[in-house]
């Protein structure tokens, strides 16, 4: 039986046109800094962001954790959501790769204030583990793709700057909320001094991330990407799907998010929305479950056809991406009717 998967929007393939640039990519070493599609994918990401340099990564989580181990020091605390991917998803690698103390604040729909922050900044008293890093997602997964607001993102970085507190996005969906906002990725780079940017979500590439930032923290990347073993030969393969991927695959994601609504529309006619409608910005729809049943309905979906995500007992989601088109948009509305009507 063949499925229509909207677990993630990682389990996308390559595409025919993507492989052929995969195939014909030209390479070098890369921990010798001599692979030329690497390093012309790292500057045409820090450049769209605003920044001196970048350092391409096999991963989101590794170049998260990259970023916070090159902006702090053991004993730290760094000011992270409570439902961001920092904190629930990457092994707790804060604890144990950076030494520091992540300290979780609930935002609504994943966004934190300004005000919220400010309240939770430590004095410098000897007491305190020292507010170094405060860490954002744009978009916000579990929150179900929800873009940052810009005005939100400068009042946070006002308070950091004022605190000399630096601030990292985990930007692993940020093309996505790039599309939705329509603000140029500079705007919201300028906001930050590292931001993540994974390839092998919505942009539909195999592997990689790229993280940017100033010089001096790309160094110190480059240092502790070796010590956790990220340090990668010749990937102008993978270097080259990623350009692929932001020459070709970031206007398109207007496609997944008109998707989403369509599958949103649909589960709020059938009283399976979680959240109000206003809240499907991007490719992520949140489907509520009050009876706490949701492995019972992910094998049902799969019956009739459908592979979701298993967020929780009461929470499954759906994401759309590159390889969910228009047929399988029809298909999806039709089980979704099925198994839930
Ligand atoms: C918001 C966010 N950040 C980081 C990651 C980590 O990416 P990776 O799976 O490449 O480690 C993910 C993965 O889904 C994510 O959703």
């Amino acid at each position: 039986m063949s499925y229509i998967d909207l677990r993630s929007d990682t389990v996308t393939r390559p595409t025919a046109d993507m492989r052929r640039a995969m195939y014909q990519a030209e390479v070098g070493d890369d921990v010798y800094g001599e692979d030329r599609l690497v390093n012309e994918l790292q500057d045409r990401v820090a450049r769209m962001m605003g920044k001196e340099a970048g350092i391409f990564v096999p991963s989101g989580t590794m170049s998260n954790q990259l970023a916070i181990r090159s902006q702090t020091q053991p004993g730290d605390e760094v000011i992270c959501e409570y439902n961001s991917h920092i904190f629930n998803y990457e092994g707790g690698g804060p604890a144990l790769l950076s030494g520091v103390q992540l300290h979780p604040l609930i935002g609504e729909y994943g966004i934190l204030t300004a005000d919220q922050i400010a309240q939770v900044m430590r004095p410098t008293d000897h007491h305190y583990a020292q507010t170094k890093l405060i860490t954002l997602e744009n978009t916000h997964n579990r929150a179900g793709g929800v873009v940052y607001p810009l005005p939100v993102i400068e009042d946070i970085a006002a308070i950091a700057d004022s605190q000399n507190v630096k601030m990292h996005l985990d930007g692993a969906r940020l093309m996505n909320s790039v599309i939705a906002s329509g603000l140029d990725p500079r705007v919201i780079g300028d906001q930050f001094h590292s931001v993540s940017l994974c390839l092998s979500k919505g942009l539909g590439a195999p592997v990689g991330s790229v993280l940017v930032g100033d010089a001096e923290c790309v160094d110190q990347a480059h240092r502790f990407r070796k010590m956790f073993g990220g340090g990668m030969r010749q990937v102008g393969i993978l270097a080259a799907a990623g350009l692929y991927a932001l020459d070709h695959h970031v206007e398109r994601l207007a496609e997944d998010h008109q998707r989403a609504k369509t599958l949103a529309k649909t589960c709020q006619e059938l009283g399976y929305l979680e959240n109000d409608i206003a809240w499907t910005q991007t490719n992520i729809v949140l489907l509520t479950f009050p009876n706490g049943n949701t492995a019972e309905m992910e094998e049902k979906f799969k019956q009739a056809g459908l592979l979701v995500s298993v967020v929780n007992d009461h929470r499954i989601r759906l994401v759309t991406h590159l390889d969910f088109h228009e047929d399988q948009l029809r298909q999806s509305v039709k089980i979704l009717k099925r198994v839930l009507g």
